[in-house]
């Protein structure tokens, strides 16, 4: 939606299309809870956000891209309350920051615990006052139309009818999300898989850096859902079995007496990176001081001391997630987590100015890969990444599609009528043979869990690849039962299954090629990061087989690579 506002501000006469597989008020960004990172404070700088960055992306983010988004990060935030965010305010009325993950200093701006949702409000009611922007609610983008050489719009199922239509464009942007939903345990809604993401690569374009998938180190146990960091930013602490703050044994700094007021809470140990917090819960596991319920192993995150007014101000939501989804409430309980799949830094291979290889196709968001996030992404950057780089792709596709009459249109209507008749092949009852959607997504998200998980190694990880290529196959066999068009969730769950395992694929393969441990992908095998070798971006290309993985160069601009140092 901050694309289609930028592209809709350049010229009241561009038609604007907001293509969305569901109602875009429930889309992923709603989720999002702690907030959004940007510089405010006097005591804070540009310098120290692009540090923290980089840092955090363990060397592997390009930083004039990191450069561009800090500086124009506080902008898009200030404009965002200006369209209505309500953003939390200290007393005296300035915004209010509170501290995350990986950063030096408090910068990440909240509204209460339910910012994506705000964010979401914010955004949406905006987008209503243009004229020029139509939008195409709950209809699945199936495939690119490419024609001349490059991007020109969409082949989408309109859900309502099951009907096929060629939503032309002279630019497309890309804001599909992540993928998630390629993992079983994950903070991910079931929409997000990977759509976008699966049909660049099918248009040509490269996947970067997909090897490096985020673990957000405190999902709820049982069901997966984000208990967010700013639990940790307000001073929650993570227990082991034996209520020891653990992390102090794994290179995370001192055990600040959080419960001291005096204290300042801004770089407790538990504010540390992703990475290493859901590398250092594994490590715990192995030592044996963990809980383990039925619902698998666990720790306890504490906020039981920062009472009920501060929980019901600030964390409102985390409040409400643990009574409902765990049955514990955090005033007086501690609550059940364990690391959870919850963010792709890899995606759609973009520049700075959101354009792809693809002319004519742009792309935003987790979707994307600039790189700002490298990695490892800090928390409440990604958000921030959806406005910069949002407005970018809006302004910059707005001006090619200015530039670029619709062409070739007889390649364009074909690619309708393919999709038209895969479609067709999938309705017909006769159809493939008596493999299931639900069970190969299982056996896909049992692989990745145990091949590319928190730590990986190469016997597990060819396994993953090789079980990917049977899932592929397999998957041409799919039968559905439902072969009317009208709302057909199934066949819409079926082509989220097709992308999925592109994308599962080009995650294993990227992961099985990086001989070196560096942020999130940790290698067991290879356990130093290898800058001579991999300081690279990897780029996975799609052919009929296995992905063909390539390496591109990362920008280094001010800051040489250099160790990651947390604590306090
Ligand atoms: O923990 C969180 O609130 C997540 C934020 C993020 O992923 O940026």
């Amino acid at each position: 939606m901050r694309a289609a506002i930028a592209a809709a501000e350049v010229d009241p006469d561009l038609d604007v299309a907001v293509v969305s597989k569901v109602y875009p008020m429930r889309s992923h960004t709603v989720a999002a809870e702690g907030g959004m990172a940007g510089v405010v404070k006097d005591n804070d700088s540009f310098e120290n956000h692009i540090y923290d960055t980089i840092s955090g992306s363990d060397w592997l983010a390009d930083q004039d891209a990191v450069e561009e988004f800090v500086k124009e990060a506080p902008g898009e935030l200030i404009q965002l309350e200006h369209w209505g965010c309500p953003w939390s305010r200290e007393p005296d009325g300035r915004i209010s920051v509170r501290p995350f993950g990986g950063m030096q200093i408090e910068r990440t701006w909240y509204a209460a615990d339910k910012t994506g949702f705000h964010v979401l409000h914010s955004l949406f009611q905006t987008s209503l006052k243009y004229n020029n922007i139509t939008r195409y609610d709950e209809w699945f983008a199936a495939e690119l139309l490419v024609g001349d050489g490059r991007c020109q719009g969409v082949v989408a199922i309109e859900q309502r009818t099951g009907e096929v239509h060629g939503i032309v464009g002279g630019a497309t942007i890309m804001c599909t999300g992540g993928g998630g939903q390629v993992f079983k345990f994950t903070t991910n809604a079931s929409i997000k898989t990977g759509d976008g993401m699966a049909l660049a690569y099918r248009a040509g374009v490269a996947l970067k850096d997909m090897e490096f998938v985020q673990y957000h180190p405190t999902g709820l146990l049982g069901s997966g859902i984000l208990i967010t960091e700013a639990t940790r930013g307000e001073g929650g602490v993570l227990l082991n079995k034996d209520g020891q703050r653990y992390l102090q044994d794994h290179d995370l700094g001192e055990p600040l007496d959080v419960t001291d007021p005096e204290h300042p809470q801004t770089r407790t140990m538990e504010l540390g990176p992703r990475d290493r917090l859901s590398q250092a819960f594994i490590r715990e596991e192995e030592a044996g001081n963990v809980l383990v319920g039925p619902q698998g192993s666990y720790v306890h995150l504490d906020i039981r001391h920062l009472g009920e007014e501060v929980i019901d101000t600030r964390l409102p939501f985390v409040r409400e997630l643990a009574r409902n989804y765990a049955g514990v409430d955090p005033v007086h309980e501690m609550i059940p987590v364990r690391p959870v799949v919850h963010y792709m830094m890899g995606g759609i291979d973009t520049g700075i100015d959101a354009a792809t290889s693809l002319p004519g196709l742009y792309a935003a968001g987790e979707c994307a890969c600039v790189s700002i996030n490298g990695a490892n992404r800090l928390g409440s950057n990604s958000l921030t990444e959806l406005l910069v780089f949002g407005l970018r792709a809006g302004h910059n596709a707005a001006g090619f599609a200015l530039k670029h009459e619709i062409s070739d249109k007889g390649a364009l209507e074909a690619q309708v009528v393919t999709v038209k008749k895969r479609i067709a092949s999938f309705m017909d009852k006769g159809h493939g043979g008596d493999e299931r959607i639900a069970v190969l997504k299982n056996e896909m998200a049992e692989t990745m869990e145990e091949g590319v998980g928190i730590f990986r190694q190469e016997g597990s990880m060819r396994r993953t690849c090789d079980r990917l290529g049977e899932l592929r196959a397999r998957f041409e066999n799919v039968k559905l039962d439902d072969t009317v068009l009208r709302h057909n969730t199934e066949l819409r769950a079926a082509l989220e299954l097709d992308f999925l395992l592109d994308v599962a694929q080009s995650v294993a393969f990227s992961a099985i090629a990086r001989q070196e441990s560096r942020g999130s992908h940790q290698r067991t095998d290879f356990p130093a990061r290898n800058d001579e070798r991999y300081l690279k971006h990897s780029l996975a290309y799609r052919t009929d087989g296995e992905p063909q993985i390539e390496y591109g160069d990362v920008t280094i601009t001010r800051w040489p690579p250099a160790d990651r140092v947390y604590g306090n």
